[in-house]
């Protein structure tokens, strides 16, 4: 048999030409000056709460939040945050982590939403934003397929913005209502009750599949033994009331009595190897790193060449492109990453009839293959094209075209993630957040809203109110793609396994 010597996936640029290699060094120092901001904030969010709260924690022998989610993790393995950046700078003050660090880590090798309180700020207790941020992994927890966990250690609804907190004004309660449809479901949930867990918070591990207590460290009540003496004139402390040893022998609440923080890791760890979800079959390959002479940072954010990008996060820089010569404004094409075959969509020029049909096309194929999709959103190129297109005629025929690609996006069965690489905040996006893509980051010079106030115009501001999942250094990217693929396989397999056990559409856990 005679093989055509084409290659179908070709090597991507590795060196920077022309203008592009004459503007790289300007173009990386604008970056890392982003990237120091960011910097900022990061550690801002990580340091948590004040000196005096650090210390009275560490006098209860209490893991800090960080601690508690590497002792759950497996060794070895790096974590997916979500939202760190949630919190930063709001009308009510700037409040670390949002009061709660959400993530995915991974434990006994299965991808797990974790979310735990940071007690140091404020007592762990619920923002508007906190509300918002824990029902932002709800929902990757219900689209992706994957289990999770609660680290319960919070003085409840942030009382004095509590009007702004309820369920009338904001997403209240909402959490109540997405544990019920994650265990309907049939994706296991499990609760470490740490800390304080009072009034609407103790719905939360109450409702969970199971419940580990650590004992003279945690409680549970709906009013709290201040409420009890007010209401019937008996004093109580709060371990006689809701802790560790009242819920395990009297009220039947919790199901694991655990000494102490390591004592209930090891309890979750164990609960995760009883969960009997098997080891699936992968269509991976092994990894490559990428094969590029140039730096990520030469080219983020700026109009140049969208495959310079992608030679830098996919597997071995190599690219099978589908329809190279047509509709130039958009990339598409397969490559592998991390081992993961993976389907890329990139602005590359303007997002014309014939962009968008290709990109329609192509997107409907990955949907069909349940390839995951990587958007990479960059609008910058869209300004010279939606001011230059006062042509009625080819407007009517883009508007048509990019109702199409908007249909196959919204309705493609792919998991997606989009990167928001530069001039991000247009209607005619790739895969903006309103499709509901798995998963949605930014890049620090990623925004460009034309408020007119500059702090607005900034990444972080949509990071900071969960618009998106948060701001990444560009170089990171590639390590951000890698977690998310891997979660997208798991999540695949793990509701197919469900779906065989025809365990979805069970009514959700009844606790005692
Ligand atoms: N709303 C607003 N602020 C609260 C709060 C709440 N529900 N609960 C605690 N805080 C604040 C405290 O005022 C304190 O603020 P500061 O650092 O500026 O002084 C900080 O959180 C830490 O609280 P503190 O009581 O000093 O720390 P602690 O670790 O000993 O106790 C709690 C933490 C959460 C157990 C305890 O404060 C508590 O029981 N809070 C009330 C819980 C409650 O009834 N919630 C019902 C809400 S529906």
């Amino acid at each position: 048999m005679i093989r055509s010597a084409v290659r179908k996936f070709r090597q991507l640029p590795q060196k920077l030409t022309g203008e592009v290699a004459a503007a790289a060094s300007a173009n990386k120092a604008a970056q890392l000056s982003w990237i120091e901001k960011l910097n900022e904030i990061e550690e801002f969010a990580r340091k948590g709460g004040s000196e005096k709260a650090h210390k009275l924690h560490a006098s209860r022998n209490k893991y800090f939040i960080e601690e508690r989610v590497n002792a759950l993790k497996d060794e070895d393995t790096e974590i997916l945050e979500i939202g760190l950046l949630a919190g930063h700078d709001l009308d009510y003050g700037s409040i670390p982590r949002a009061t709660l660090m959400t993530c995915i880590a991974w434990i006994q090798g299965i991808p797990v939403c974790i979310g735990g309180s940071d007690a140091t700020v404020k007592g762990g207790t619920s923002y508007p934003i906190t509300v918002q941020k824990a029902n932002r992994l709800a929902d990757i927890g219900l689209q992706n397929f994957l289990p999770s966990v609660n680290l319960v250690d919070s003085g409840g609804a942030f009382l004095p913005l509590q009007s702004e907190i309820f369920p009338d004004k904001n997403d209240g309660g909402r959490n109540f209502y997405n544990i019920a449809n994650i265990s309907s479901a049939g994706i296991p949930m499990i609760s470490v009750v740490c800390g304080s867990c009072t009034a609407g918070g103790a719905y939360t591990p109450s409702m969970c599949d199971e419940m580990v207590f650590v004992d003279k460290m945690g409680t549970m009540f709906l009013g709290g033994p201040p409420l009890v003496e007010a209401a019937t004139g008996e004093k109580v402390t709060a371990e006689e009331l809701g802790g560790a040893m009242l819920h395990s022998s009297v009220s039947g609440c919790a199901d694991y009595f655990a000494r102490n923080e390591e004592e209930s890791a090891a309890y979750v760890r164990s609960i995760f190897e009883t969960l009997n979800i098997p080891e699936f079959a992968t269509t991976r390959k092994a990894a490559i790193e990428p094969n590029v002479e140039f730096d990520i940072l030469d080219v983020a954010s700026t109009k140049s060449d969208a495959r310079l990008t992608i030679a830098c996060l996919n597997d071995g820089s190599v690219f099978h492109e589908f329809k190279e010569l047509f509709g130039t404004g958009l990339v598409c094409g397969y490559a592998r990453i991390n081992g993961h075959m993976v389907g890329i969509v990139a602005n590359n020029g303007n997002f014309n009839a014939d962009a968008a049909l290709k990109g329609a096309h192509f997107v409907h194929l990955a949907s069909e293959r349940r390839i995951p999709v990587v958007f990479l959103q960059n609008s910058l190129f869209h300004d010279d094209f939606d001011a230059a297109s006062d042509d009625v005629a080819s407007s009517a025929e883009t508007m048509r075209a990019r109702a199409a690609y908007i249909s196959a996006v919204s309705t493609s069965k792919s998991p997606k993630v989009t990167i928001a690489c530069a001039g991000s905040n247009r209607l005619s996006d790739l895969c903006p957040r309103q499709y509901d893509p798995n998963f949605f980051f930014r890049w620090p010079a990623s925004m460009g809203l034309r408020s007119g106030n500059d702090w607005e115009d900034e990444s972080f501001f949509s990071s900071a109110r969960i618009w998106d999942d948060g701001t990444i250094d560009p170089r990171t990217t590639r390590d951000t793609l890698k977690k998310c693929l891997d979660i997208f396989e798991f999540g695949r397999n793990h509701e197919l396994f469900i779906k065989s056990k025809e365990l979805e559409n069970y009514q959700p856990m009844y606790r005692l």
